[in-house]
């Protein structure tokens, strides 16, 4: 990585890191109530809540690869509001052969990888960019700390799969490449933090183009 590149990621992590923790809940469990006048989300009376408010059921299988060989299916508050108060969610991840999770981070969670398929080069990058890096395969946990940049490559010879766990019920997601490049940060700044030209800026705007 050039030094302007890892000068960067570090800043946008300074910048970009909401150091809050889920608080605790109030009561056993808060189904929220979606109903669209409550201004706030306000918890469904207990009586109405039933099983399958705690069950979700949408991971069974892998999803469809991106163009990076890589599949990721978020459950957190958003999807499965049964997480709601209770300070916790999990990813689904599977990798294609070579497949790649690019750089990224979650502000507001730590994470534990669980392999449950394959072998995957696995690591995260400390506020020092010092690099903690492995193949780790199926049984292995790896712990990344919460807003560190981290990332993950499929090395084994066939496809493979983590489940990623947050201690957050709404971890967010920064991924290096789209924040940097699938923006609206000026060229011109981005020119000058990397030392590109604008042709290649523009190139990596056209990749990472949210339309894209
Ligand atoms: C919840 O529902 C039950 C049963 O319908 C009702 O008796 C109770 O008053 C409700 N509680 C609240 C806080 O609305």
């Amino acid at each position: 990585m050039s030094p302007t590149l890892t000068l960067l990621f570090v800043l946008l992590y300074h910048v970009l890191m909401v150091f809050a923790s889920d608080p605790d809940p109030l009561q056993d469990f808060c189904i929220p109530n979606n109903h669209p006048t409550a201004a706030l989300k306000s918890c469904m009376n207990s009586s109405l809540v039933v099983v399958n408010d705690f069950i979700f059921s949408g991971i069974k299988s892998p999803g469809d690869f991106h163009k990076t060989g890589f599949s990721s299916q978020p459950v957190n508050v958003n999807n499965f509001p049964g997480l709601n108060t209770l300070g916790m969610s999990f990813v689904r991840a599977d990798f294609d052969k070579g497949g790649i999770n690019v750089p990224h981070m979650h502000p507001r969670a730590t994470e534990t990888a669980f392999v449950l398929e394959g072998k995957i080069y696995s690591g995260f990058v400390d506020t020092q960019n010092r690099v903690f890096a492995k193949v780790i395969e199926k049984g292995e946990v790896m712990v990344f700390p919460r807003g560190l940049v981290h990332f993950q490559m499929n090395v084994g010879d066939s496809q493979a799969t983590i489940l990623g766990m947050f201690n957050s019920q709404n971890p967010g997601l920064v991924k290096i490449p789209n924040a940097l490049f699938g923006s609206e940060i000026r060229d011109e700044l981005l020119e000058k933090a990397f030392g590109m030209s604008s042709r290649e800026v523009d190139k990596l705007k056209k990749r990472f183009s949210p339309n894209n």
